[in-house]
């Protein structure tokens, strides 16, 4: 269900890019009004890169171990991302911080996916955490980005049952599996403009949204 001018959208990775692929898919099945018109990778060689390549899609790889500081790369990403216009940028697993020059440049604009039940375990080793915790559900948020690092307004969470013999591998997985649904998921709201930030908040069709975002079953039915 697609309306209006088609959105160029930018995505940045460092690893698998598995998000990316997602991306890719519902941009050719018609569930995302967007074009992915450049992918940049802080990593050489790696497989979302080739995903790029496959597609047919714009890649480049910004080495950050060739600046002499976070604000030199972050100057320098900024300038490639701007080069492609977009309306929205995509973090896609790019496990760089972003310092608050590059995060106000394309604040309103730039999402980010965390796989946790954001509040709960911003950083690195989320599956680990959950399962340690004790939690009986685990999951992914969508999110806007602020310098406050995953602390920005949630969009859209999902969520996924914990079993008894959970590793943080499997758990990974199973999480993936809902990662791929909701983050293109997210970027076309954002596309159709039925997805904005009105002073920090999140609204979807006029509505500010709760502080976990959507939740996705109910997304589902929405969309
Ligand atoms: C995902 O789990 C995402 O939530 C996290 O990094 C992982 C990236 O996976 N930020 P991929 O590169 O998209 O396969």
């Amino acid at each position: 269900m697609t309306s209006g001018k088609r959105s160029r959208l930018v995505v940045l990775i460092s690893g698998s890019g598995s998000n990316l692929q997602a991306f890719i898919d519902a941009s050719k099945d018609g569930n995302l009004n967007a074009d992915i018109v450049g992918v940049i990778s802080n990593k050489a060689d790696v497989l979302g890169l080739q995903r790029a390549q496959d597609a047919g899609i714009s890649n480049e790889v910004l080495d950050h171990r060739a600046f002499p500081s976070r604000e030199h790369f972050d100057a320098e990403l900024g300038e490639r991302v701007s080069s492609y216009q977009p309306d929205l940028v995509i973090l896609a697993g790019f496990m760089r911080i972003l310092t608050p020059d590059f995060v106000s440049r394309f604040a309103g604009h730039i999402m980010n996916i965390h796989p946790s039940l954001l509040p709960k375990y911003p950083g690195l080793h989320t599956h680990q955490r959950a399962i340690d915790a004790g939690d009986k559900k685990g999951g992914a948020t969508v999110h806007f980005v602020t310098s406050d690092l995953d602390g920005g307004p949630a969009i859209v969470q999902a969520e996924v049952p914990i079993m008894g013999d959970d590793t943080a591998d499997l758990l990974a997985s199973r999480v993936l599996v809902q990662e791929h649904q909701i983050y293109p998921l997210a970027a076309h709201w954002f596309c159709e403009g039925r997805l904005t930030l009105e002073n920090g908040v999140p609204q979807l069709n006029g509505n500010a949204l709760q502080k976990t975002g959507f939740l996705f079953s109910t997304a589902i039915t929405e969309q």
